[in-house]
């Protein structure tokens, strides 16, 4: 996800209006839409709260499209929520169980979309092998954390960094295996996954 350097993906209300900013890199790299294009290629299916979700569907009601083309979205959720298209299922339960068992036979690559809420879910139950993280040069004092919850350290290997004309910051990590709640030993973790955020 794209964050604030405070750590926030939304204002506490949702919004993301500070996602645009007018900063510029004088030595940054340009984004390169044939990369663009084959990295949304390679992305198998989709994994998002239902809040990210209403999110996706209230920009898509305000003429601003859908991010998601015809790859399949899995919403997680326990309420009744509007489908708008075929692509979209619904899911409400274990999300191990989930993603081990119905999604990671069926696609190479998992995206989980987020928002905090299913990124802290999804790290606590080992289920990622990669973290992509975007830093925007703005602070906002305020909102929902990337990670809602995290209740142990995750530790992590940091495996890429560019740095773009717009200030943005794009960070990857992998994912390491051990984690350890705060003064403990290290301990083993569930088998890591396919999934990212
Ligand atoms: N900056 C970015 O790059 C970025 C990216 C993504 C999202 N966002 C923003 O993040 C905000 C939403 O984040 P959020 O943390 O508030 O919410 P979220 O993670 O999108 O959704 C959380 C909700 O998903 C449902 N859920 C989660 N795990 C579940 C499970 N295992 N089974 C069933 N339902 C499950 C629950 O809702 P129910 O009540 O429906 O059960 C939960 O309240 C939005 O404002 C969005 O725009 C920003």
């Amino acid at each position: 996800m794209a964050a604030s350097l405070d750590g926030f993906i939304a204002r506490k209300d949702g919004r993301v209006d500070w996602l645009e900013t007018a900063d510029e890199f004088a030595g940054g790299e340009t984004m390169d839409p044939g990369f663009v294009e084959a990295f949304l290629k390679s992305i198998g299916c989709y994994v998002m709260g239902s809040r990210t979700y209403e999110t996706a569907l209230s920009f898509e009601a305000k003429g601003l499209g859908w991010a998601y083309g015809d790859k399949p979205i899995f919403v997680l959720t326990s309420r009744k929520l509007p489908r708008t298209r075929d692509t979209v299922e619904f899911y409400s339960g274990d999300l191990a169980q989930f993603v081990n068992g119905r999604l990671r036979p069926a696609f190479r690559s998992i995206w989980f979309v987020g928002g905090g809420v299913v990124s802290g879910e999804c790290l606590r139950l080992g289920l990622a092998d990669e973290v992509r993280y975007s830093i925007l040069p703005i602070l906002i004092g305020d909102g929902i954390p990337f990670f809602e919850k995290l209740d142990r350290d995750v530790t992590l290997h940091l495996a890429e960094v560019k740095g773009y004309k717009s200030g943005m910051v794009a960070l990857c990590y992998e994912v390491r295996t051990e984690m350890k709640r705060p003064n403990q030993e290290p301990e083993p973790t569930a088998p890591s996954g396919r999934g990212s955020s």
